[in-house]
């Protein structure tokens, strides 16, 4: 069977073509082909997403990526067989191009839609690598909008074991980025600037490292750069800069290490999934490497390109839920029916 699916929920337009071995199969569903719009450049200017010019480039873009993805595959569009979307959470405008343009394909073709929760999109992305995880797992979810530790015991039964108070992770690496003057999404700059900085330089806050349960806040820590970034006056020197860059990502990643640890201990599970942008971050990947390597547990990544948001995830997810007879498809010829977004949805709810 093959899977197309559409991704929107933000400022990223992905479509992606998985086939899925027949239900039961230990094989792997397989990606044939993808294509990726992000819109980042279009939204720096405004220093963050403006729903409203999200929702209006990704119906720019929707088609001629599905027709880019198809020729890449050498698959005709009537050869598929079911149409994944993301139905939330995410901007409600940005979703509703997804979920119209899945669901008026599906109904031309005569075809089943699926939606998918963009979070179980991300947590199953791993699945995309070489080095594909196997169930069970804790996985840390760490994306611009969750931050989350779970246990993972099979598709669709995600138990939270401690997520954040306040901020996620991503907003705590693109409000510090912010501060510093770095464009948005300030994750990946922020990054790129600490490799010349000292991590030691400046004493920042660690929210909650001692709570004993594998929870987060992140807020505070933002306001500890605010106050660094004021002390350092109007023109701070570059090594300065790099130096808190470092000293910022150094309170995340300590923070989101040791939580990690904490879950794999509550859980005694020995293989840990990391999921979402933040799951790209060098420090954090070579430090949870180390932390897992000491405790004899195994650690999986996505692929580097697909740990932001991007189409295959959500194919997968549609497909590893085809595979184990979990997407209830209505008959063919009975057409795809109404179509729902869910911009709130926790993930606790599909479960
Ligand atoms: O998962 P994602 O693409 O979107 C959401 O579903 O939210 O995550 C985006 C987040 C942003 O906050 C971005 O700054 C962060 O991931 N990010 C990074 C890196 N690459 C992306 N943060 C730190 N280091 C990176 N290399
Ligand atoms: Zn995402």
């Amino acid at each position: 069977m093959l899977v197309l699916g559409f991704e929107s929920s933000c400022d990223e337009t992905g479509v992606a073509l998985v086939r899925v071995p027949a239900p039961g199969s230990s094989e792997a569903p397989q990606l044939l082909a993808q294509a990726l719009h992000s819109q980042i450049s279009m939204h720096q200017a405004y220093g963050g997403v403006v729903p409203e010019l999200a929702s209006r480039d990704h119906i720019r873009r929707v088609i001629p990526l599905t027709r880019e993805v198809l020729a890449g595959a050498g698959i005709a569009l009537a050869d598929v067989d079911l149409i994944a979307f993301t139905q939330g959470p995410g901007l409600a405008g940005a979703l509703l191009v997804g979920a119209g343009v899945a669901v008026s394909l599906a109904a031309a073709l005569e075809k089943p839609t699926l939606g998918i929760h963009h979070l179980e999109g991300h947590l199953l992305s791993p699945f995309l690598s070489a080095d594909a995880p196997e169930f069970p797992f804790v996985a840390l979810l760490v994306s611009g909008g969750h931050t989350q530790l779970m246990r993972v015991t099979e598709v669709g039964q995600y138990e939270i074991l401690g997520e954040t108070i306040d901020d996620a992770a991503g907003e705590a690496f693109d409000k510090s980025a912010k501060l510093l003057g770095l464009p948005y999404p300030g994750g990946p700059h922020l990054a790129k600037l600490a490799l010349g900085g000292d991590p030691t330089a400046f004493d920042l806050p660690r929210p909650l490292l001692h709570s004993g349960k594998p929870d987060f806040s992140f807020a505070g820590l933002k306001t500890a750069v605010l106050t660094q970034v004021k002390r350092l006056g109007e023109a701070p020197t570059d090594l300065q800069k790099a130096d808190l860059a470092a000293a910022t990502q150094a309170a995340i990643v300590e923070v989101l290490v040791k939580k990690s640890m904490l879950a794999l201990k509550m859980t005694g599970l020995k293989r840990l999934v990391v999921a979402g942008g933040v799951g790209a971050n060098s420090v954090l990947r070579e430090q949870l490497n180390a932390a897992c390597a000491k405790r004899g547990v195994r650690v999986h990544y996505p692929e580097l390109s697909l740990c932001t948001d991007n189409g295959a995830m959500i194919a997968m997810a549609a497909a590893m839920r085809l595979q184990r007879g979990m997407a209830i498809l209505p008959p063919t010829g009975q057409g795809a029916g109404g179509f729902e977004i869910k911009p709130r949805w926790p993930l606790g709810a599909i479960s």
